[in-house]
């Protein structure tokens, strides 16, 4: 490590003093993420509130050190880690009733727990999420969905942190959504406000069973994997085509395409993250060579390599 990282890292640990959450210096990530790989974070940062969010914002800042809000499902974070200061959300988790058909939910609260709670409110319109295993602001970042709704659908307006500190609230029209993905400004999303319709509640459970019946039966959710790896072509199955070109099982060191879902790579022991990219890359090539169709990531890769 050079000089001056050394320096930064020191002023760093001197400035998070205070944070009255959790620190930690070298935090090997691969245990926060859903593909379970990845190096160290120079520091993890896991805020009490959005005053200690603050604190931990204000001193990346004063040391000119990136950030990165790691909800650890839909992204895959490199052997060399991630520099500068990773922050975990986790004690953003509430969830609450905004009158008769509204709810905000913290960003660092499970996708599926907020379908759930919405359930249980006589709620419908979020039955999607409750098979997508992220953070309700790794959903909104990714605009996450299915074919049966996307979280752009029912979001009214979005809580975010600016870099600087200021709160603000911004309408969902103006945060540019589209197929897995938005423009969301930089800063730190704390929340979100969906706008659901009133159903009875067995209505609701009956759809939610059966989504995640079909997903339990389709996909590989006995192993650690990142979600869908590509994004589906306009009209098309990225899980359907890499199948159609014999790959499932194709294994580079400890990751294989899955043999239950082509467009899923699954983690099967000690598999790392150059593993990955480099099965990423063979399936992509093999796409593109083979069926002339180029495969875009939706899985986010970060890190150092
Ligand atoms: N298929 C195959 N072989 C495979 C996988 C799929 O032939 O290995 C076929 C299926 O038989 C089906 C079609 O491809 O006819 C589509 O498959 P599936 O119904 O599993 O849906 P998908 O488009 O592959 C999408 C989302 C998933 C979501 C499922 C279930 C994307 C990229 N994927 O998958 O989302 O869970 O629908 O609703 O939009 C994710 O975003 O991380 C993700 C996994």
């Amino acid at each position: 490590m050079s000089k001056s990282a050394t320096a930064v890292r020191s002023d760093l640990r001197e400035r998070l003093h205070d944070v009255r959450g959790e620190v930690r210096f070298d935090e090997g990530l691969a245990r926060y993420t859903s593909m379970k790989i990845g190096g160290a974070a120079d520091v993890l940062a896991v805020p009490a509130d959005a005053d200690d969010l603050r604190a931990v914002l204000g001193a990346a800042r004063a040391v000119k050190a990136p950030v990165f809000v790691l909800g650890g499902t839909n992204v895959v974070v490199r052997d060399g880690g991630l520099a500068g200061v990773v922050i975990r959300l986790e004690r953003f988790k509430a969830i609450r009733p905004l009158g008769p058909t509204r709810l905000y939910a913290e960003a660092g609260a499970p996708f599926p727990t907020l379908s759930h709670a919405a359930k249980d409110q006589g709620l419908a319109g979020l039955e999607f999420a409750v098979g997508i295993p992220g953070t309700v602001g790794g959903a909104i970042v990714m605009n996450a969905g299915t074919q049966d709704g996307e979280i752009a659908d029912v979001l009214e307006s979005v809580r975010l942190m600016t870099p600087e500190g200021a709160v603000r609230d911004i309408p969902a029209a103006r945060l540019g959504f589209r197929y897995r993905g938005s423009h969301v400004p930089p800063g730190i999303l704390l929340g979100g406000t969906v706008v659901l319709r009133a159903q009875p509640k067995e209505a609701i459970d009956a759809r939610m069973q059966a989504i995640l019946a079909y997903r339990r039966q389709t996909q590989p959710l006995h192993l650690p994997n990142a979600g869908c790896i590509f994004k589906n072509p306009p009209k098309l199955s990225a899980g359907r085509l890499i199948d159609e070109l014999g790959l499932k099982g194709y294994r580079i060191g400890g990751v294989q395409v899955s043999e239950r879902h082509a467009n899923f790579m699954v983690n099967t022991g000690g598999g790392t993250a150059k593993d990955l990219t480099a099965l990423i890359r063979h399936v992509g090539g093999r796409v593109e060579r083979e069926r002339g169709i180029t495969l875009e990531l939706e899985v986010k890769i970060v890190g150092r390599a």
